[in-house]
């Protein structure tokens, strides 16, 4: 167990709250600071003993604040698309003013060399990050499997699963498992510096493979409807998706079918010690809650 003082921002996130859940289990709550920017998101964490600061990733002084005498932090990248790399850089400053010594970014899977849109914040967080001559690991997140399982219930309501992804095979994990290698990355004894991780899930599917699995445990039938890049943008935009984010989705897709989620390195478990969480795992699991509800 180390005696490093960690910060982690975007606790109040889906993603934090499992990172800071499992801090708890490798150090003190003495040694952990959760960063939010809303003061109703401090009560949890306050009830468990762990410090809350308040920081924006748009306003550097509160960073700066917020960022004093920690030793390691773990930068959970922003949820505002088109705003984040401003936002990190503001992060990144603020951490090198402050004298952090090790920050983990969550970044995306194959971030150098991604064709996804969603890509290009990630790049130009990583070369600022390397920049900043503080030591670093980045953390290049496969896709969560919930970001499939999402969608579950229009598919088994309209008897498809829409998409853009063709063959694509994505090699997926939930949250649970990219939270546990953060930890792993940031409790180590003496943190890798300077080191890219690729991680992603031990198995992959196709989104043909995704909607017969739904179809399978949930007792109904489901199929998946492969669609080009600008109708699936379309349909997104149809259900209710403002355009630009129907758009980012669609490409995001369109990258699916090229290959850029899939990850045969098996890096996620090793950091984490065990096999990733099967996504049909993961798929039963929504449908057995949506069948509870
Ligand atoms: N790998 C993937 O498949 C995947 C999928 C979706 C997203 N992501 C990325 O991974 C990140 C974490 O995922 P998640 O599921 O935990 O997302 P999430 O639940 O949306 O959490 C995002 C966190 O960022 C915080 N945040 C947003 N804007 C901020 C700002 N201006 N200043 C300070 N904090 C700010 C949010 O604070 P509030 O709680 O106050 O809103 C929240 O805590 C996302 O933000 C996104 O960059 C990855």
């Amino acid at each position: 167990m180390t005696t490093a003082k960690y910060l982690v921002t975007g606790a109040s996130g889906q993603l934090g709250t499992l990172v800071i859940a499992d801090l708890l289990k490798k150090t003190p709550a003495a040694n952990i600071v959760a960063l939010v920017r809303r003061p109703e998101s401090a009560a949890a964490f306050e009830a468990k003993g762990i410090e809350v600061r308040f920081g924006d990733y748009t306003d550097p002084a509160s960073l700066e604040k917020g960022f004093r005498d920690i030793d390691r932090l773990l930068l959970i990248s922003s949820s505002e698309i088109g705003q984040r790399a401003v936002q990190h850089q503001n992060a990144i400053s603020a951490a090198k003013k402050a004298g952090v010594g090790f920050i983990a970014y969550t970044s995306i899977l194959k971030a150098d060399t991604s064709p996804l849109g969603l890509a290009v914040e990630h790049r130009a967080t990583e070369a600022d990050l390397a920049a900043s001559g503080i030591p670093y690991a980045f953390l290049r997140n496969g896709w969560y499997t919930e970001n499939k399982t999402g969608s579950i219930d229009p598919a088994i309501e309209h008897g498809a699963y829409i998409g853009a992804a063709g063959d694509g095979r994505i090699s997926s994990a939930p949250r649970l498992d990219y939270a546990k290698a953060a930890v792993a990355v940031l409790t180590a004894d003496a943190p890798a510096e300077n080191v890219v991780y690729e991680l992603a899930g031990d198995d992959s599917f196709s989104m043909a493979e995704f909607a017969a699995a739904i179809a399978n445990s949930a007792g109904k039938p489901v199929a998946y409807a492969d669609m080009s890049e600008a109708d699936y943008a379309a349909a997104l935009e149809g259900a209710g998706l403002p355009r630009a984010f129907a758009e980012l989705l669609a490409d995001s897709d369109a990258g699916t079918a090229k290959g850029a989620l899939e990850d045969n390195s098996r890096t996620l478990s090793r950091l984490i010690g065990r096999p990733t969480t099967p996504w049909t795992e993961t798929v039963a699991s929504a449908i057995a809650t949506r069948k509870a509800a």
